[in-house]
């Protein structure tokens, strides 16, 4: 069965306008969170009815689900969907179980495959919510969610193993690597004009929000030295996704995610050739499996957009006085052990007005993170009307020690090297670490090494009694309490 936009009704790539209405109207997912737990639990039920319904139409037109989130990038472009309308069309293609029919997996393949086959990856998952969440909708995963990565498609031993991350404040995460390459790279600019005018050679320090990368140094002939450059790539370009710090925009990891975890080649990928093939297959249907056009530019650009106006995740200290004092000590034990000095509480914000890139040049979507984002959203300071992200991370790189080491290097990033995790809404995303491998927070800490060494040594130092006021604070790193059918 060749499926194509065609194949599936209108040429705007809807089954038909009922269901175009369906996904304008009702939507599976919603960026409002109501106050009170009556409101909560009502809008939690009548997803799930709207859910259970559109299973049953699904049954009928296998595929119907997909095909409903099939918005057409020149519609996003011409501005006929609302921010709220891309929002829920990008909830319902991130928890809708990807099938054959509708292009999952490639042809002669197994439909799923736990150790991941190269750049084709599994599938390894029915749906981007089997692995994300953990802690509520776009959450985390478990240990057994852990994708295993780059392999040959048979030996665990030939991948690598990573725990999903929560993807809360994942559009925040973006706008502030955004302004800090700027400030890199702007850096970089000063050091050639004045190297060249002065006539001589110069080293700066790389100083993005207050964060240190290192130095360049700069001679009168415009050579660049790039080795003192510390924690970011030579390109200075912050890459704040994945474990390893590789990825630098969401739409780039969802378009992998979509290809690696599930199969869904995307159009833009296709029309670049950069998809993998099966056999000989080339054209318009790269994986042979008879399904063309498996995900629009639309659909990744609804997706990006969901996972980009993610809720920000909320400090909740605990309400007992004896427990608050607790909660205070390991605030500023946070402090005394060192783990402010790479999980750094604040950043600055210069403009949380997000970006969804544009593969073809035309007119970008912007959505201001204050207003549009799922709710609870971040809020100007009340002192001073400013933006501060508390995410608790440097979005810098850093060497974290044998222990913690992988066996190969990834994308020229050393096996021992990290980006710093944000500790937002961390009480919620257990299990830690790049593969999971603690189970709770205290074993988190306890198995830093490299730079790290000296706090968790610290830590380490100190009797059960001493501990116990960080992991009070760490246990307030939550998100915001809601009902939730993700
Ligand atoms: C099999 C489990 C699995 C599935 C399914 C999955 N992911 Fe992920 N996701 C991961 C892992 C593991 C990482 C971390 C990757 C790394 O470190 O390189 C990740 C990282 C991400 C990130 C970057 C977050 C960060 O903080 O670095 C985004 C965004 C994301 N996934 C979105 C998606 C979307 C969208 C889908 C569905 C199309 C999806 N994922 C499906 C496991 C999964
Ligand atoms: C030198 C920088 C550095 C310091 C200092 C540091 N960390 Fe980390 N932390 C990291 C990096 C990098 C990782 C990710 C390592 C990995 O996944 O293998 C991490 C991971 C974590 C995690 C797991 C997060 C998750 O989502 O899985 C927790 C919790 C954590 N750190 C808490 C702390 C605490 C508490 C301290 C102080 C006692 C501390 N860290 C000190 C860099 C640092």
């Amino acid at each position: 069965m060749l499926v194509s936009t065609v194949a599936c009704g209108g040429l705007d790539g809807f089954g038909s306008s009922l269901e175009r209405e369906q996904a304008r109207t009702i939507g599976t997912i919603s960026r409002t969170r109501p106050d009170d737990d009556q409101g909560q639990a009502y809008q939690a039920l009548q997803q799930d009815a709207w859910r259970r319904e559109q299973r049953f139409l699904d049954a009928v037109q296998p595929g119907h689900l997909w095909r409903s989130t099939r918005v057409r990038q020149v519609e996003i472009d011409a501005g006929l969907w609302s921010v709220g309308e891309l929002y829920q069309l990008g909830g319902q293609l991130f928890t809708l179980h990807f099938t054959r029919a509708v292009g999952m997996g490639a042809a002669q393949e197994p439909p799923l495959r736990r150790f991941h086959a190269g750049r084709r990856g599994g599938p390894d998952a029915l749906r981007c919510a089997s692995c994300h969440w953990r802690g509520g909708l776009a959450g985390a995963g478990d240990a057994a969610d852990n994708a295993m990565f780059r392999g040959d498609g048979v030996h665990q031993s030939s991948t690598i193993a990573r725990n999903p991350p929560a993807l809360v404040g994942a559009g925040l995460r973006e706008r502030l690597a955004v302004e800090m390459t700027a400030e890199l790279r702007a850096i970089e600019v000063e050091a050639l004009t004045f190297a060249a005018q002065a006539g001589y050679a110069i080293e700066l320090p790389l100083m993005a929000k207050g964060i240190r990368f290192g130095s360049i140094t700069v001679d009168p002939e415009g050579n660049v030295d790039r080795d003192e450059i510390e924690g970011v790539d030579p390109d200075l370009v912050i890459k704040p996704f994945g474990w390893k710090g590789t990825v630098a925009t969401i739409r780039d990891v969802v378009e992998d995610s979509l290809l690696i975890h599930h199969g869904m080649q995307s159009e833009h990928l296709v029309i670049q050739g950069n998809e993998p093939r099966v056999g000989d297959k080339g054209g318009d249907d790269p994986d042979g499996d008879g399904v063309i056009e498996e995900i629009n530019e639309g659909q990744v650009s609804v997706l990006t957009l969901f996972v980009a106006l993610q809720e920000l995740p909320q400090e909740q200290p605990p309400e007992d006085p004896w427990l608050a004092s607790l909660w205070a000590r390991g605030r500023l034990d946070f402090d005394r052990l060192g783990c402010a000095g790479c999980h750094v509480p604040e950043l600055p914000l210069d403009s949380a007005r997000w970006v969804l890139p544009h593969r073809y040049g035309g007119p970008s979507l912007t959505a201001d993170l204050t207003a549009e984002g799922a709710e609870p959203r971040l809020a100007p300071s009340v002192e001073d009307g400013t933006l501060r992200v508390r995410l608790f991370s440097d979005l810098r790189r850093h060497r974290m020690g044998s222990g913690l080491a992988e066996a190969h290097t990834d994308q020229g990033v050393a096996g021992d090297e990290f980006i710093t995790p944000p500790l937002w809404g961390v009480a919620r995303s257990g299990p830690y670490l790049h593969d999971g491998r603690a189970p709770t927070l205290e074993d988190a800490i306890l198995l830093h090494g490299g730079e790290a060494l000296g706090s968790a040594e610290a830590f380490a130092a100190l009797d059960d009694a001493e501990r116990a006021p960080l992991r009070v604070f760490l246990t307030s790193l939550t998100r915001a309490r809601r009902l939730v059918t993700p």
